[in-house]
């Protein structure tokens, strides 16, 4: 990193970061809600315990740092509203904080919560750049990777063959969607590695109040992260293959094809938010299964409800847990007035356990009639994109994993991750079982 780089990222943290901290440990000492939850390790472990207090306290409850809701309609209203926007509205803020937060955005370490990532614009951009992906990304297209999809499960069993025990996140629950998504992306085999390595470490940029140490660690895969895909993108541009990344680069919308930047972020965002999440369902899905037998048995027994099952294992054990959205105007939600730039944090793991919508909601039961109402993929304009793959990639996942080793067992308590937006395992040590032939 250059020294400008340096002063621009420890910028960076102090105002996404260093700030975030300072004041959350003010508020925790005063008993304040949002603080305790991003402070407090056992609700990282146990953050259900955390949305029923927010629950107990009211459909919109106000902290120190904004607005928090677990309620399902709550949520739901904010994430589709024209009156809030993904990403702080900078134009609301102060001018010197404003100026601040545009020099230290270096260009060569945008995240995904940058922007022009989709997940961080608002139309016309964010239009535009949906519009562009939507058109290689079709759901015909997702349809067609199925078999693809099983193949690359079924390989990834086959590995398993002969060992008594593995862990599960590693040998299986990572490489299915990275190995789809490569597939998507036009990505080499040899590249899954360092992929890998760059997404696991980039994963906590999603979190706030990080310490400057850790942010290191995400800032500088974030920028290797950057550098490998342009390398990718100039490869794929200089020979095309018949990959949707290869359709992206030439892709437009409305006559205008997505700038060097544009696509890099878009490019990003569709790979890394194909292996960071779904790897997470995958993980959830089998511990759920294997802690209640009558559920598996249930899925066994009526192939046709796998697709239920998953969803079920969405709204349970979300793999992000919340997201957030920053008032556009003076506006009024939930009978209160929330003033322009106001944030309100939609706890999603939250909504999906509403008592209001789900009955009996800390039951996992495949069978559950309304599973699908759950809000783990967003709702509104930024609705997950990957949606549909995700879905599939939790259906053949687990039920080929279940059909091939039909014994498997939790040989160990397993280790979670540790980052607060998503949720899920780092490792799953199983015993195969009784081996069955390929
Ligand atoms: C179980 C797996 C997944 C979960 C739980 C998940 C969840 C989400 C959520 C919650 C959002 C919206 C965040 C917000 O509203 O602020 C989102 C957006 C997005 N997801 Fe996913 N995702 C998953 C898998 C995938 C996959 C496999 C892909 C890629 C193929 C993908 C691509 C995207 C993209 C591009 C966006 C941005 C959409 C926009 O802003 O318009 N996701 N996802």
């Amino acid at each position: 990193m250059t020294p400008t780089s340096t002063v621009r990222s420890v910028t960076r943290w102090g105002l996404l970061h260093g700030t975030v901290r300072i004041a959350m440990k003010r508020a925790q000492k005063v008993g304040d809600l949002q603080a305790a939850f991003m402070t407090d390790p056992r609700y990282r472990d146990d953050p259900f315990s955390f949305y029923e207090l927010v629950r107990a306290r009211g459909p919109l409850v106000q902290g120190k740092f904004g607005n928090v809701t677990a309620d399902h309609a709550v949520c739901s209203t904010v994430l589709k509203s024209d009156d809030f926007r993904a990403g702080p509205d900078e134009d609301a803020m102060p001018a010197p904080i404003r100026r601040a937060i545009a020099w230290s955005r270096d260009p060569l370490a945008l995240g995904p919560i940058d922007p022009p990532s989709m997940l961080a614009v608002e139309p016309p951009d964010h239009t535009r750049y949906r519009k562009t992906v939507s058109k290689v990304f079709t759901a015909r297209a997702v349809e067609q990777l199925r078999s693809r999809t099983q193949s690359i499960a079924d390989d990834l069993l086959d590995r398993m063959v002969g060992l008594p025990e593995v862990d599960l996140v590693s040998a299986y629950c990572t490489l299915l969607p990275v190995a789809v998504i490569s597939s998507i992306l036009g990505i080499r085999e040899q590249d899954y590695g360092t992929v890998l390595d760059f997404g696991h470490k980039g994963a906590p940029s999603l979190d706030v109040g990080l310490p400057y140490r850790q942010y290191r660690v995400v800032d500088g895969a974030i920028r290797g992260f950057q550098a490998w895909l342009g390398e990718h993108l100039a490869r794929l541009a200089r020979e095309p293959g018949d990959d949707l990344l290869s359709q992206l680069v030439v892709a437009e919308s409305d006559g205008v094809r997505l700038n060097d930047s544009e696509l890099r972020a878009t490019a990003g965002l569709v790979l890394a938010a194909g292996f960071e999440t779904t790897v997470n369902l995958l993980g959830s899905g089998t511990v759920l299964l294997l802690q209640h037998p009558e559920q598996l048995a249930a899925v066994r027994e009526d192939p046709t409800l796998w697709k239920n099952a998953v969803d079920e294992v969405l709204r349970l054990e979300g793999p992000v847990q919340m997201t957030g959205r920053f008032s556009l105007r003076e506006t009024e939600l939930a009978g209160r007035r929330l003033g322009r730039g106001s944030l309100v944090v939609t706890y999603l793991g939250g909504a999906n356990r509403d008592p209001k919508v789900f009955e009996d909601p800390a039951r996992f039961d495949v069978r559950r009639p309304n599973a699908r109402d759950h809000l783990t993929f967003s709702a509104g304009r930024h609705f997950c994109l990957g949606a549909a793959l995700a879905r599939q990639e939790g259906e053949v996942g687990l039920s080929s994993l279940f059909a091939r080793y039909p014994d498997l067992a939790l040989a160990g308590p397993g280790r979670r991750r540790t980052t607060r937006v998503l949720r899920g395992w780092e490792s799953l040590p199983v015993a195969t079982g009784a081996l069955q032939p390929a």
